[in-house]
C-alpha cells in the first residue's frame, strides 16, 4: 500500500552533465545568476537568459516553465522554478518551489529527478535550501489519491540533489528521513476513517523500527490505569480505543521531551454533533498523533542524540447510544473531574489523561500538537498555529524551531480569567467555558491544568494541518504540518 521510498542521493556534477529525465533547476527574480546555472546555460547555448529577456522567464515564487527536448547537456527536460527575491529566500520559500515543482511532473512516472541546489550568499543557511527544496521535492510526489483504483501521482524512483559542494551525507540523510516523516503524517491524515482508527494507527506505529519501544493500551488496561477522560469520549463509538505511547531513548540521563498528540480518528461531535460541512474533514482530527509519530520515528532514523517520550490517545468521538451525555461527569487520570457540557469538545478530554500522565513521567518539557478548535483558525487563519505556554523561555524555543523548519505558530495570551470561566458547579472543571469568544485560549488553559507545572506548550494546529484546497505549492488534504517542526527541535536537542 505504501509505495517504496524515492532513493535520495546527491552529486557534485556539473548541472550540464547530470544524466536526468527532469533537471530541476531553481531561478531568482533579482539578484546575480547563479554560477552554476550561468555555466549550465552556456551549454545551452544561452537559452536561460533569451528566455528571461523574453519575459518568459521572470523568477517569481514560485513560477514553473519547463524546456522540453533540450539540447546541449545531459539532462532530457528541465523545468525553472522561480524562488522570488534572494533576500526573501527562506525555507518555506525552497519548500514550496520544490514542491510545486515535483507536482507539475508526477503526473507520469519518471525515472530520475535531478533537483540543483542554489549556493547561498553567507550568511544564509545552506541547510535550508537542501531541506526545503528537498523535503518540498519529496512531497511533491504524492498526492491524496490513496484510493483511487488509477493513481494519479508517480513517484519517480531517484531524487538526485545536485549542489557545489555535494550536499553532506548526513543533511542527505536528513532529507530521505524528514522527506518520508511528513509523507507518513500526509499518509495517516489522508486515510479514511473506515481504515484508520484507533486500532489501526496503533498497529503502524508498530511497524519495524528498531530503537522505539512502543506499548499500545487497550480499554482493560485503560481502565486499570484511570484514563476515565479517553474512555469517557470512546463510549459513543463502537471502535475501542487506544493510548499509543512511544519512547525513544538515546541521551543518557538527560531529561526527556514529551511529545503528545492529539488522535481523533474522527470527530462526528459526538451528540453535540457536528454538521454535514463540519464532519467533512474530520477524518484528520488525529493530525498532531500522526504528527508525532512521524517525528518520533524520524528521531529514530536519525539516531539523534535525545529522549523523547510520545504519548497518542486514540480515539473516534462518536454519538452511539452509550455516548457521553451533556452533563456526564469524568474523572481524569489526575484525580481531577471533569463536567461535560459539549461532547465535541472532545480533544481536551482526551488530552488531559494523555497530559496528566506525560507530566507524572517527569519529563523536563512537554509539547502537545493538536487540531482542537476552529476558534484557533478564526483568531490566526488556516495558516498559523495558535501556540500556549506555562512558561516563556520553553515557548521561545519551540518557536524559534518551528521558524528554522520554515513553519509558523503566534503566541496567544494564557491569562488567568480564562481558567475561572471553566470553573464547573458540580465538578472541578468544565469542558467548556460560558462563551465561544477566546476558544483556543479556553481550551488551552483548560489542557495546562494537567501538565503539573512542566514546561509545556500547547501548539493548537487545526487551520495547518489540513488544506482545504489545492494550490500550487501543495495538495489539498494533510499537510504533515509540524513534523518539520518537531525533527528541528529534536535536533537542537540534539546537538545542544
Ligand atoms: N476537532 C475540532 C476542532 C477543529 C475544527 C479542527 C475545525 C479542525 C477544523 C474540535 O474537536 C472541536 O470540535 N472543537 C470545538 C470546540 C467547541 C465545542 C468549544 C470547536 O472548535 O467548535
Ligand atoms: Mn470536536
Ligand atoms: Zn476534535
Amino acid at each position: 500500500m505504501t509505495p517504496p521510498p524515492i532513493r535520495i542521493s546527491s552529486s557534485a556534477q556539473p548541472l550540464a552533465a547530470i544524466d536526468a529525465d527532469w533537471l530541476v533547476v531553481g531561478v531568482s527574480s533579482d539578484g546575480p545568476p547563479d554560477p552554476a546555472v550561468a555555466e549550465l546555460d552556456r551549454q545551452l547555448g544561452g537559452q536561460i537568459a533569451r528566455l528571461r529577456e523574453a519575459g518568459d522567464v521572470t523568477g517569481k515564487h514560485p513560477e514553473l516553465v519547463s524546456l522540453l527536448s533540450v539540447r546541449g547537456i545531459s539532462a532530457r527536460r528541465m523545468l525553472l522554478v522561480g524562488l522570488g527575491p534572494v533576500a526573501r529566500y527562506s525555507r518555506s520559500v525552497f519548500d514550496a518551489a520544490g514542491a510545486a515543482a515535483l507536482r507539475s511532473i508526477t503526473g507520469r512516472k519518471f525515472s530520475r529527478v535531478a533537483v540543483a541546489i542554489p549556493p547561498l550568499p553567507a550568511p544564509a543557511d545552506s541547510a535550508a535550501a537542501v531541506l526545503g527544496l528537498s523535503v518540498g521535492a519529496v512531497q511533491g510526489c504524492y498526492g491524496p489519491g490513496l484510493r483511487k483504483s488509477e493513481p494519479a501521482r508517480h513517484a519517480p524512483d531517484e531524487i538526485a540533489l545536485v549542489g557545489d559542494p555535494a550536499p553532506a551525507e548526513s543533511l542527505v540523510n536528513r532529507v530521505r528521513v524528514e522527506g518520508n516523516a511528513v509523507a507518513l503524517a500526509r499518509e495517516l491524515v489522508n486515510l479514511p476513517p473506515c481504515d484508520l482508527y484507533p486500532e489501526t494507527f496503533a498497529a503502524r506505529a508498530l511497524e519495524s523500527v528498531d530503537r522505539i519501544h512502543c506499548e499500545v493500551w487497550d480499554e482493560a488496561r485503560l481502565t486499570a490505569e484511570r484514563m476515565g477522560a479517553i474512555l469517557g469520549v470512546a463510549r459513543g463509538a463502537a471502535r475501542p480505543p487506544r493510548l499509543l505511547i512511544m519512547r525513544y531513548s538515546n541521551a543518557g540521563t538527560s531529561p526527556v521531551l514529551a511529545l503528545v498528540g492529539k488522535g481523533v480518528t474522527f470527530d462526528s461531535g459526538g451528540l453535540s454533533l457536528k454538521t454535514n460541512e463540519q464532519m467533512a474533514d474530520m477524518k484528520g482530527d488525529m493530525a498532531g498523533a500522526a504528527a508525532v509519530l512521524a517525528a518520533i520515528r524520524a528521531a529514530a532514523e536519525l539516531e539523534l542524540s535525545v529522549n523523547l517520550l510520545g504519548i497518542m490517545p486514540l480515539v473516534e468521538n462518536m454519538p452511539g447510544s452509550r455516548a457521553l451525555k451533556l452533563g456526564d461527569v469524568l474523572t481524569a487520570r489526575n484525580g481531577k473531574t471533569i463536567e461535560v457540557l459539549n461532547t465535541d469538545a472532545e480533544g481536551r478530554l482526551i488530552l488531559a489523561d494523555a497530559l496528566a500522565y506525560a507530566a507524572e513521567q517527569k519529563p523536563g518539557h512537554i509539547v502537545d500538537l493538536a487540531t482542537l478548535t476552529g476558534s484557533c483558525m478564526v483568531a490566526l487563519g488556516t495558516e498559523i498555529a495558535g501556540l500556549m505556554t506555562n512558561d516563556d523561555p520553553w515557548g521561545d524555543r519551540v518557536r524559534a524551531a518551528i521558524t528554522r523548519a520554515g513553519e509558523r505558530a503566534w503566541p496567544l495570551p494564557m491569562d488567568a480569567d480564562f481558567e475561572e470561566l471553566l470553573k464547573s458547579q458540580v465538578a472541578d472543571w468544565k469542558n467548556v467555558p460560558p462563551s465561544k469568544y477566546g476558544g483556543a485560549i479556553a481550551a488551552g488553559k483548560f489542557l495546562q491544568q494537567f501538565v503539573g507545572g512542566v514546561p509545556w506548550v500547547h501548539l493548537d494546529i487545526a487551520g495547518p494541518a489540513w488544506a482545504e484546497h489545492e494550490g500550487p505549492a501543495r495538495d489539498s488534504g494533510g499537510t504533515g504540518a509540524f513534523v518539520r517542526s518537531l525533527i528541528e527541535l529534536a535536533a537542537t536537542q540534539s546537538a545542544e
